[in-house]
């Protein structure tokens, strides 16, 4: 079948199989590996913007995606540089492993566009689709309130 979607501001059209994820469409098709595959589980390291919202691609078929915007870890820079959340998981101790951290980085970002100023209960409960085996999130949690109170001090 043939889609075509938008993804980290570049436009794409393939001809793809209809059972194929969007996990592996990213993955395999365009090379963006930064999006993980956990082999099965459902830890979410497949975690991906699509139109604006944390989705995990491996629950999407490609062609479901069709005509969609996705924003992978490799397109959440900005002009080349760490986000201000990528940033903050540098400082603060934050990175755990190149498995986990971009379905964190993801999924975080999403939270913080939803609400700015989030507490710690509900940081941690919107990482209930995300699991690290690395961290006990706490430096990850550091991280979010790092930019919510840079962003308070605008
Ligand atoms: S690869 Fe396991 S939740 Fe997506």
């Amino acid at each position: 079948m043939q889609i075509s979607l938008k993804v980290n501001g570049q436009e794409y059209s393939a001809d793809v199989e209809p059972r194929l994820l969007l996990l592996d469409f990213l993955r395999d098709h365009l090379g963006l590996t930064g999006t993980k595959s956990d082999g099965g589980s459902t830890s979410g390291s497949c975690t991906v913007f699509l139109n604006g919202v944390s989705v995990k691609s491996s629950y999407i078929l490609a062609v479901q995606a069709d005509g969609s915007e996705i924003v992978t870890i490799e397109g959440i820079s900005q002009n080349g540089e760490l986000n201000p959340l990528q940033a903050a998981f540098w400082e603060m101790g934050a990175v755990q492993n190149g498995f986990s951290t971009p379905a964190l980085i993801i999924a975080l970002t999403d939270l913080l566009n939803r609400n700015s100023n989030p507490s710690e209960s509900e940081i941690r409960a919107w990482l209930d689709g995300v699991i690290s085996r690395d961290t006990g999130y706490q430096n990850v949690v550091r991280a979010v309130q790092k930019v919510a109170e840079t962003q308070a001090n605008r």
